[in-house]
Parts: C-alpha cells; sequence; structure tokens
C-alpha cells in the first residue's frame, strides 16, 4: 500500500533499502515525483489527479483500492511501476470469479461504486472524489453533513432535499449501508452500489462459477486471463490447471519475449512430466532474464534430476547466491550438493539458510542427513 518496493532483481524479498519508503499514504502516490516541482521552485508542476482523463485519474485510487480476485502483471510490466498520470491498466489487469454473474459480487468500493445508479447516470463525471477530499477525513461530527453535501451537489433539486426524509440527515444511513464485512479483508465496509431501496449488502463470497472475467475487459489480453488461471491455480485451485494449460498453449507463438508466461508453461510442463519441454521454456527465459529465480531454480532442478550435476550446481547456486531465504531452494542446492558427494558444501548451504529461517524442521533434518551423502534425491 505504502509504495511496497519493487525487490532487487532476481530476487523475492530483498531490497536495496528498506521495503517500505515511508508508512502511510504520501502526497507522491497521488501526484507523483514531487522532486521536480520542488527544486523548480514550483514551475514544474505536479500532477493534478482532477486534470488527468477520467481512466488515469480513477487509476490513482484504483492503484490501492482495488485488488479483485486475481490480479495479473501485463507482459513485462510490475504493477509495483506504476505512478500517477498513467493507467493502471498498463500495468495489471484485474479478475474476479463468477463469470457473467461478476457483477452480482461487488466487494471491493471500486467495483461496486461502478454499479451504482449515481455513476453509471454521471459517467466519467463522476469519481471516487465527488465524495471524498483526499486531503480530508471528517469525523464523526462532521461526517453527515459533509456527505449529504456531496450528495445534494448532484441531487440538487430544492425541493427533493427537503422533501425526502427530512428526519434523517443522514443520507448515506439508508443508501450507503455499512456491510458489516470489517472482518474480511478487501470486503468494502460502506455499500458503495448507492442502492434506491436499502438493503443491508450480503458481501458475497462464494463464486457462482470458477470462471474469471475481466474487471476492466477493455484492458485485459488473452494471455492475461490464461495467466490469471495459471495464478489462480498456484494459490491452490489444482482443477484450473487444464484451463491455465490450454489457454496459455493457444497464445504460445505471443509468448517469445514475455519470461513471466514461458515461466508458466514451463513449470506445467514439468509438472505434467514432459521435462524436456520445460528445460527447453526455462533456457528461453534464461536467454531474456539470467536471473530468473523461477527458471533458474527448476532447470537447476530438472538437471539434477537428469544427473547434469555440474549444470544443476550452477543454475541452483546462482539462484540460491541472491536468494539464502527460500528453505525450499536451498534443501534442493543442499541435496544436489549432497549427490556430489560434498557433504561439507551441502551443510554450509543449510547452515546459511537456517540464519533466515532458525529452527526451521525441514532445513534440520535434512541437515542431520547430510552427512551421509550421496544419498538423497532432489525433489
Ligand atoms: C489520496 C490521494 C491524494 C493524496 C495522498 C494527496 N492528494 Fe492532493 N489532490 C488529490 C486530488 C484527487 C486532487 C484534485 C482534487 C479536485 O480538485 O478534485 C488534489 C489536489 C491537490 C492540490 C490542488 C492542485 C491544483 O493544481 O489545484 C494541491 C495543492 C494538493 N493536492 C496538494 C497535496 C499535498 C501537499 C499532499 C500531501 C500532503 C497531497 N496533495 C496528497 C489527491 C491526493
Ligand atoms: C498509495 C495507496 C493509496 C492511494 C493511491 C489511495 N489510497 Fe485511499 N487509502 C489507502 C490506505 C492504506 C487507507 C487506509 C486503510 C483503509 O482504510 O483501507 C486508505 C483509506 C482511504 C479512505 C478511508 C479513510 C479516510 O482516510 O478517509 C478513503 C475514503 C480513501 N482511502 C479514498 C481514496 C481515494 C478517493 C483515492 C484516490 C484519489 C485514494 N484513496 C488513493 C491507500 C491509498
Ligand atoms: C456526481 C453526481 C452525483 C453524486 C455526488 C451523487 N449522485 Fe446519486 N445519482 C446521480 C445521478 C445522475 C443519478 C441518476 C438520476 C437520478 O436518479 O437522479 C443518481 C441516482 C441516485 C439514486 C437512485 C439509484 C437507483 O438505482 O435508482 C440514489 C438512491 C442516489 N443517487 C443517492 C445518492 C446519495 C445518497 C448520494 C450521496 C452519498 C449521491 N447519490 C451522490 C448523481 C450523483
Ligand atoms: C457517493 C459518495 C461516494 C463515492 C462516489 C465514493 N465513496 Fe467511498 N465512502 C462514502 C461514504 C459515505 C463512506 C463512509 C464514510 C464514513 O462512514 O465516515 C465511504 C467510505 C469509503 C472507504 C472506507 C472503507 C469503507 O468502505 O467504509 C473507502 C476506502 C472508500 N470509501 C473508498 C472509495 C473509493 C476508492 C471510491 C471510488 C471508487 C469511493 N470511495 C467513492 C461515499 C462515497
Ligand atoms: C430514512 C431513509 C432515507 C434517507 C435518510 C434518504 N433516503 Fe433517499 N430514498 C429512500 C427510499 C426508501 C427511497 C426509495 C423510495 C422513494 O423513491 O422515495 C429513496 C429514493 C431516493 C432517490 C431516488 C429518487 C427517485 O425518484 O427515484 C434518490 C436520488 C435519493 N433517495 C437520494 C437521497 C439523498 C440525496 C438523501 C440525503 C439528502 C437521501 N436520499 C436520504 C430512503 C432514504
Amino acid at each position: 500500500m505504502s509504495e511496497v518496493r519493487r525487490s532487487d532483481p532476481g530476487t523475492l524479498n530483498r531490497y536495496k533499502n528498506s521495503a517500505f519508503l515511508h508508512t502511510g499514504v504520501t502526497c507522491e502516490a497521488c501526484h507523483g515525483d514531487s522532486t521536480g516541482h520542488v527544486s523548480s521552485g514550483g514551475k514544474i508542476k505536479v500532477i493534478n489527479p482532477a486534470r488527468l482523463d477520467a481512466a488515469k485519474r480513477d487509476s490513482i485510487c484504483i492503484n490501492c483500492h482495488l485488488e479483485g480476485d486475481v490480479l495479473v502483471e501485463r507482459a513485462g510490466r510490475s504493477a509495483l511501476d506504476f505512478v500517477p498520470g498513467e493507467s493502471i491498466t498498463d500495468f495489471a489487469s484485474y479478475y474476479v470469479y463468477g463469470g457473467k454473474a461478476a457483477t452480482a459480487r461487488a466487494v471491493s468500493e471500486v467495483e461496486q461504486f461502478a454499479q451504482s445508479g449515481c455513476k453509471r447516470a454521471s459517467g466519467e463525471t463522476m469519481s471516487c472524489t465527488s465524495c471524498h477530499d483526499p486531503h480530508f477525513t471528517p469525523d464523526k461530527e462532521q461526517r453527515v453533513a459533509f456527505y449529504r453535501s456531496k450528495c445534494l451537489t448532484c441531487h440538487s433539486n430544492a425541493k427533493f432535499a427537503e422533501s425526502h426524509h427530512p428526519e434523517t440527515k443522514d443520507c448515506t444511513s439508508c443508501h450507503m449501508k455499512q456491510t458489516g464485512a470489517e472482518n474480511i479483508p478487501h470486503v468494502a465496509w460502506t455499500d458503495h452500489r448507492i442502492l434506491r431501496i436499502p438493503e443491508v449488502a450480503q458481501p458475497q463470497r462464494t463464486p457462482a462459477t470458477k470462471e474469471l472475467a475481466a474487471i476492466f475487459p477493455e484492458a485485459g489480453t488473452k494471455r492475461d486471463l490464461a495467466m490469471a488461471y495459471y495464478k489462480a491455480m498456484l494459490a491452490g485451485d489444482k482443477a484450473l490447471e487444464p484451463t491455465a494449460w490450454g489457454q496459455l498453449n493457444g497464445v504460445r507463438s505471443d509468448l517469445a519475449g514475455d519470461p513471466e508466461a514461458l515461466d508458466a508453461l514451463g513449470v506445467m510442463a514439468a509438472a505434467r512430466g514432459d521435462e524436456p519441454s520445460a528445460a527447453d521454456l526455462f533456457r528461453k527465459v534464461l536467454s531474456i532474464n539470467g536471473n530468473d529465480l523461477t527458471a533458474l531454480s527448476n532447470l537447476g532442478t530438472i538437471m539434477a534430476k537428469e544427473g547434469k550435476l555440474e549444470e544443476a550446481q550452477s543454475l541452483l547456486n546462482a539462484a540460491f547466491a541472491r536468494n539464502q531465504d527460500i528453505p525450499g531452494l536451498a534443501s534442493n542446492v543442499a541435496r544436489v550438493d549432497c549427490m556430489a558427494g560434498n557433504s561439507d558444501a551441502a551443510k554450509k548451504v543449510l547452515q546459511e539458510a537456517l540464519f533466515y529461517n532458525p529452527g526451521l524442521e525441514s532445513l534440520e533434518s535434512l541437515n542431520t542427513q547430510m552427512s551421509h551423502c550421496p544419498a538423497t534425491n532432489v525433489r
């Protein structure tokens, strides 16, 4: 949220500086880099979100307030590189479960608001900032008058304001009820569907189908959808593997320069038992990015299984040099060292990994087996 930094190339969790630039939301998160603004004495303007086109304006809030069920980074892009002034859909595609029924799901403020009668009738002129002041959060005493005045900017018929439920000044108490979903992460607490007939919204967390649909259909490509199924599969839904595999193979000719997608095909090919094809795919990835962790560690493992210990060691060591904190990787490096008969090297690797994962059972027990090299196999 507060500008999580991208980890160093080829690593999962390593940052040159600290992982967070700052706590809380800074001016830059919405106005972009301000160093030029400050050093030019104000001549170089910071970005004013209100003057951006609707997609770019909305991207600023969406970047932090929308997650979807699956987020896929566009080919060669990282969502962390998004800066105000750009379109978030150039960086990421958002997917939700439920296929055509996705509109009934309504989880985040962003998705709910898009469904509201106010937004659909107002179009691009209405945005989050029609009701929210990004520089000011009204307190308990102010909130009723604050939001009421926002509603009445558009629902401006004076007679309506006087005659429509004059007994209750809080418009939101009827039209934007609180869902009681505060314990469910990423579920809107206030019902942003702005319903005409007040009802207590039931947050719908149970997907109607296993079909994924793009929240911004104009932006997602076939490759992105295929990667969404792949990511959902990695997150635990094994039944989606054939869909991910079929769809990614359907666009295979477009993937020559797309390491993330080639890695995905490689991982699935290996799991399907086609290790020669997987090895080819990982080699292609490494020709694009020699530091790619997925390719290094998976190709290293395949080489070890084929008995090509020297190549396996060089690949796995390259991955391990940058990621001593990943237990599974450390275990495989140690196993390969052990297969090569070098129990000292294997123990050293496990000691290094234990420094990051003190007392981790799987590493400890492997460590005790390392006196009996060569004995173990690569997993
Ligand atoms: C959560 C997003 C957000 C954050 C954080 C934020 N702003 Fe803004 N800011 C906006 C938006 C949106 C507008 C346009 C408001 C409008 O006119 O509708 C704006 C407008 C402004 C304007 C008026 C610009 C102009 O050209 O008229 C100034 C000045 C400003 N912000 C300064 C700041 C400063 C200084 C900070 C940090 C202390 C900050 N903002 C933090 C979203 C943000
Ligand atoms: C850099 C990330 C980031 C950006 C950009 C951002 N927000 Fe937020 N916002 C947060 C976080 C973090 C919170 C606090 C946690 C929460 O309530 O979900 C928050 C809270 C809020 C809240 C509730 C509490 C409050 O302070 O009023 C509102 C409303 C809100 N944001 C609206 C917006 C709008 C509108 C925009 C776009 C102009 C925006 N945010 C842009 C991260 C962000
Ligand atoms: C940017 C303008 C704008 C703002 C701000 C706004 N609305 Fe609306 N709203 C509209 C428009 C346009 C319609 C559709 C025409 C109509 O019903 O007046 C609408 C429709 C509605 C409807 C009927 C929805 C339906 O499904 O039939 C309700 C209820 C409503 N608004 C309540 C609110 C409340 C409560 C607020 C403040 C929290 C609010 N609106 C803020 C523009 C706005
Ligand atoms: C029609 C007015 C309106 C619009 C438009 C609107 N909000 Fe809200 N929002 C509210 C109200 C009212 C609350 C409840 C504030 C309170 O209880 O103090 C709220 C609360 C929130 C909160 C706090 C958590 C929660 O759900 O209660 C966040 C975050 C938020 N809004 C984000 C957004 C974002 C992002 C957008 C644009 C996609 C947006 N809002 C558009 C009226 C609106
Ligand atoms: C006590 C609950 C309550 C409060 C408070 C309330 N409304 Fe309503 N509102 C309703 C109900 C119920 C309806 C649907 C029946 C109707 O049209 O009167 C409705 C209908 C509407 C409509 C649709 C009108 C139409 O002709 O279709 C709008 C717009 C609206 N409200 C806006 C507001 C605004 C703005 C406020 C605050 C100034 C507000 N409401 C306060 C209960 C409430």
